[in-house]
């Protein structure tokens, strides 16, 4: 058997109501040192004060909270937010007008000065603003100051970092750059790292792990990739993307749709059940006097649709059509090369391994 490393940080089943309503219901995670674990979820799920509880700057009403095996805080025993080695990034940065770069990032350091002098050195050189090391913030740009914040928040070592949205006051660009050099400088840090987003992308892009919230739960947690190939619900497809939701009734474990049948595993005859796919999972083909291509194996039947609206995006287009079976619309992303006039009929066919099929109803 492996050695079972100790998580970093570990929270469990934390709680917190306000006026009776709970925000945070029994959260539960853990992050092992150098990962980056997401919380990923829609204004007012309870992320942020889920970290604020694990910084220690707002009391949970039950659960525990570790670090390094260590127990940090629970309903009876709590270490102050300054004693808990914990570093905090948030949106609103900050930076110390009145202090240099240095002093900025100086400011939490213990020790001597020489001691103090060679962290700040380090961190600079790491997040590539030596050049800056006397400048007041005021002179660096918005990415700048968002360097240093980082090395600020790193320099007393923490063993846990908690980003609440930190890259969202930065334009697309620089954010994505910014996110890149951030990620590789925790990383080398060692610090277990939980930030919180609502975009997907930034999440994808960042974490080792996702856990999704909804409603003050976490509702599904692993990896990016099986999160976005094996989601849990209709919900946690549709937000990672827009999504396309054909119905039908399950017999015999099948559920017959005008794109061929679907298996229903586990479902009950006369169950409702909804087959869920990306827009980009959806394929297009000419009308050959009203026919479609044949059907196979991978894209099952074709059904036809009239295109309504079709809007060019960039790198691809996206088309909707009203299908001739039901007047239901449907979404595909196209590339950008093809962008078909509304009124025209095509057909539609689907990955089938793209497909999701959930009971209908749920999430
Ligand atoms: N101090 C408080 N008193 C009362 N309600 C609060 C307090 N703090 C947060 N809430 C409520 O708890 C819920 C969760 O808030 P939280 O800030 O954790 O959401 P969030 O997931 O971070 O959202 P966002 O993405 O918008 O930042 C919200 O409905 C919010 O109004
Ligand atoms: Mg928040």
């Amino acid at each position: 058997m492996p050695e079972q490393q100790t998580p970093r940080l570990e929270i469990r089943n934390l709680c917190r109501s306000y006026d009776g309503r709970a925000v945070v219901q029994d959260v539960s995670l853990s992050v092992m040192p150098g990962q980056v674990t997401c919380l990923l979820g829609p204004s007012g799920c309870g992320k942020s004060t889920t970290l604020r509880m694990i910084a220690g700057v707002e009391m949970q009403d039950s659960g525990t909270i570790h670090v390094d095996g260590s127990l940090i805080c629970d309903t009876h025993f709590r270490i102050p937010p300054e004693r808990r080695r914990i570093g905090l990034m948030f949106q609103d940065f900050a930076l110390f007008p009145h202090l240099t770069v240095a002093q900025n990032v100086a400011f939490g350091l213990d020790g001597g000065r020489a001691e103090q002098r060679a962290r700040v050195e380090e961190l600079l050189t790491r997040v590539d603003l030596m050049r800056h090391i006397d400048s007041y913030p005021h002179h660096l740009s918005g990415g700048e100051q968002q360097r240093v914040a980082l090395a600020r928040a790193l320099a007393p070592k923490p063993r846990v970092m908690l980003m609440d949205e930190p890259f969202s006051g930065l334009d697309n660009r620089l954010r994505d750059e910014i996110r890149d050099e951030t990620l590789d400088v925790l990383k080398e840090e060692g610090a277990a790292v939980l930030l919180v987003t609502h975009e997907p992308d930034e999440a994808m892009r960042m974490a080792d792990e996702i856990a999704l919230m909804r409603g003050g739960r976490i509702v599904q947690q692993g990896a990016p990739y099986n999160i976005y190939n094996a989601p849990r619900d209709k919900a946690a497809v549709a937000f990672f993307s827009d999504i396309n939701v054909i119905r039908g009734t399950v017999q015999g474990a099948l559920t017959e749709t005008p794109f061929g049948r679907f298996l229903a595993p586990g479902q009950p005859d006369g169950a409702e059940v909804e087959i869920v796919i990306r827009p980009q999972h959806l394929r297009i083909d000419f009308d050959r006097s009203g026919q479609g291509p044949l059907p196979t194996a991978e894209h099952g039947t074709p059904a036809r649709g009239v295109v309504q609206r079709a809007r060019f995006m960039g790198n691809e287009s996206l088309v909707e059509f009203r299908m001739d079976h039901d007047g239901s619309v449907l979404k595909a992303t196209v590339p950008n090369v093809f962008l078909p006039k509304p009124g025209k009929a095509l057909w539609l066919t689907i990955r089938r391994d793209r497909c999701f099929v959930f009971p209908a109803g749920r999430g």
